[in-house]
């Protein structure tokens, strides 16, 4: 009875965060990007390249409903190092009740010096984005990824999730490094999984 009753609730929420995904999408579908969230595949392989002992905080962009939110905490981020940067108010919103603790801002992420505000200078050990960069044109997803490498230690990776065959950030437009990372078919759609590193000299 317990077993069924902890059951329905685990579904119920899972449905829930679902139907508010598309309803975001319904409002907003080019900043959502998706139809619905990304698989707990793909979100714990995006949070494994985060680096526990550097005992940096890591920063997340677009998270959403939070399935990568959760993922980054289960790898063992504590929620006052994680950095979470959304847009949309009724993300945020959900996202500050369902992650005690994690630093939820609500603001725009390619504008991140007057979005992360007091925290700016802030170095990342990681940045895991979500934000669908497709939707932007190729300079600025190029001034995306290079305001986000110049808040990290040389060496340490941007992770992005995307959908199409081709890295968002086309290589040879900056001084960083493009790298493949995973192709995930049980992702809807198939997701595939981009590194981009500041290029050591
Ligand atoms: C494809 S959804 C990904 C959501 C979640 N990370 C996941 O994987 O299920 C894209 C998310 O990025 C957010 N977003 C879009 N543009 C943004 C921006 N400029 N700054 C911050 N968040 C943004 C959207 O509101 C949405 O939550």
């Amino acid at each position: 009875m317990a077993k069924g009753t902890g059951l329905r609730k685990t579904l119920a929420a899972k449905f829930d965060d679902e139907l508010k995904f598309f309803k975001g999408w319904i409002d907003k579908p080019k900043a959502v990007g998706a139809i619905v969230p990304t698989s707990s595949v793909t979100a714990r392989r995006m949070a494994s390249v985060i680096d526990l002992g550097s005992g940096l905080p890591v920063l997340e962009l677009g998270p959403g409903t939070g399935v990568i939110t959760k993922a980054i905490l289960r790898h063992g981020v504590k929620p006052e190092n994680l950095y979470a940067v959304e847009y949309s108010a009724d993300f945020a919103r959900h996202l500050r009740n369902n992650f005690p603790g994690v630093n939820v801002i609500e603001g725009d992420a390619f504008n991140l010096d007057t979005t992360l505000g007091k925290d700016a200078d802030l170095t990342f050990d990681a940045v895991i984005s979500g934000v669908p960069l497709l939707n932007f044109p190729v300079p600025r997803r190029v001034e995306y990824l290079d305001g986000l490498l110049s808040r990290m230690p040389e060496g340490r990776p941007v992770v992005q999730i995307t959908y199409g065959p081709m890295s968002p950030i086309p290589p040879g437009r900056g001084d960083y490094t493009v790298e493949h990372f995973d192709f995930i078919l049980r992702n809807i759609p198939p997701a595939r999984l981009w590194i981009y590193r500041r290029r050591t000299h």
